[in-house]
């Protein structure tokens, strides 16, 4: 492939990617309720701290909601052309099931949304990211009660309204796969002596995607120029030889991922995954209309995250060599380095994972999270020397030149955590993402000021020459 003549779509959507509960912090300012993520203090894969006794990195995170506009500002010298971020349900419903929105929770996103326009930075907004009302998970016991379908609707409509005009680009459910393997993030669901509820996951995920639809539903009543998409965490799977069993258990398993965009993307439940939930002895429970609904308001465009890939072995050996990743772990590949977290660093399977969904969906697609979590070094004199993460992202986005030059349609690429901020796995500042160092550490220790990573000016030079200049 000649690279030289693949060029990056004009308005390409250049930008970063936050969650609001991993760095906007004040978790009980201006009326906000206590949500899944303020009692967490270990991260998505541990179980929830209900006393909320043990120090929670979350609850102050990096104080975006103070400092936004000093960040956005360091966002918009970048060159910023879009910026991701979530809304925190419990800042807009404090228990989820309100009927009436709480008024500062709405200003301060009104307030930042502004900022970001200020320096025409394109809004592209999470309506729900890893974290849902506290109260909802108590009261209802989460999504595999049908009534948060409505009290989510209630959410997205609120929102929909209140920034129609403003934020063009939205998506329903960060990673809505992450039910399956953090099932108390995913869905505010606790399992009974602790033991996994296959039948209470389904139906948790057939409310999710209900709710889903009839977002983008809502949303395109409200503003028909709005962009409503879905997004998965993309596990591409490899087989770990050419044995044909392996190559089928690498089908399998991606099919774990794939389901998910399948129901929002097509509109229907595949044939293989009602096989098996009838193998598993389990029945979701719908409503009359449901299907109609969800044949009737697919998502527009396929968000998604990637960080690495999988491999799958049918041999027993294998078993025991199992890397990390940040919802599942996984056979080691031979061929791949790690991350200092054990993520399995793979730039070609970017490139692989565009071609797949785009051959399966033929929608555009918009990678709206990839980067390196890695432990960084403040000099003295203020630097922070990242090459790591430059050669980890030039890396990652020439893949993604290379996509393109396939003839996949790419929107836009919003890096993940383009200002350090609390990790979702592992909970803490350690691990960094950023083009902007914040000077916080794990016990919550720190200055909070921000200082520019070397990375800074080159993604900034990346941006300017449109993906020209890697
Ligand atoms: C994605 C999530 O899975 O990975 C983010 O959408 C998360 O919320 C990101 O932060 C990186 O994972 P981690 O665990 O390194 O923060």
């Amino acid at each position: 492939m000649n690279l030289k003549k693949t060029k990056f779509p004009d308005g390409f959507l250049w930008g970063g990617a936050v969650a609001a509960n991993q760095l906007e912090g004040a978790y009980q300012a201006d009326g906000k309720g206590l949500s899944t993520a303020d009692v967490s203090p270990k991260g998505i894969m541990f179980p929830p701290d209900f006393s909320m006794k043990e120090f929670n990195l979350y609850h102050e995170g990096i104080d975006f909601y103070h400092k936004y506009k000093e960040d956005i500002a360091l966002f918009a010298e970048m060159g910023f052309k879009a910026f991701r971020f979530s809304i925190a349900w419990t800042r807009i419903f404090p228990n989820g099931d309100e009927t009436e929105p709480n008024e500062k929770g709405l200003q301060f996103y009104d307030q930042m949304i502004n900022e970001l326009l200020k320096y025409n930075i394109e809004p592209v907004l999470t309506i729900s990211h890893y974290e849902m009302p506290l109260s909802l998970v108590k009261n209802y016991g989460g999504w595999k009660n049908r009534k948060l379908i409505s009290f989510y609707e209630n959410f997205a409509r609120t929102l929909f309204t209140r920034f129609k005009g403003r934020v063009r680009y939205y998506m329903t459910f960060n990673e809505i796969n992450v039910l399956f393997h953090a099932p108390f993030t995913g869905g505010g669901l606790l399992f009974e002596n602790g033991e996994r509820n296959e039948q209470d996951l389904y139906q948790a995920a057939h409310h999710q995607f209900v709710a889903s639809a009839l977002a983008v539903k809502i949303g395109h009543e409200i503003d028909p120029t709005a962009q409503i998409g879905c997004m998965i965490a993309s596990m591409l799977t490899y087989p770990y030889s050419s044995k044909p069993e392996d190559m089928f258990a690498a089908l399998s398993q991606d099919r774990k991922t794939l389901v998910f965009s399948d129901v929002q993307s097509r509109g229907y439940y595949p044939t293989y995954m009602m096989n098996d939930l009838e193998d598993k002895g389990i029945t979701i429970h719908m409503e009359q209309g449901d299907l109609e609904l969800l044949q009737e308001n697919t998502v527009d465009y396929i968000g998604f995250s990637y960080y690495m890939s999988f491999v799958a072995s049918t041999a027993p050996e294998h078993q025991n060599e199992k890397t990390a990743g940040n919802l599942m772990a996984g056979v080691k590949n031979p061929y791949l380095q790690s991350s200092e977290w054990g993520w399995q660093i793979d730039p070609v399977g970017l490139r692989t994972v565009c071609n797949q969904l785009y051959d399966r969906y033929q929608k555009p697609l918009f990678i709206v999270e990839n980067g390196l979590g890695a432990v960084d070094k403040l000099e003295e004199d203020g630097t922070v020397n990242d090459d790591y993460r430059i050669d980890y992202l030039k890396a990652h986005i020439q893949e993604m030149k290379k996509a393109i030059g396939d003839g996949v349609e790419i929107m836009g690429y919003t890096s993940w955590g383009p200002i350090d901020l609390v990790s979702a796995s592992t909970a803490e500042l350690k691990k960094r993402y950023g083009f902007i160092y914040v000077d916080r550490d794990s016990e919550g220790k720190g200055s909070n000021k921000r200082y520019k990573k070397k990375s800074f000016d080159w993604y900034k030079k990346v941006i300017t020459s449109n993906g020209e200049d890697l």
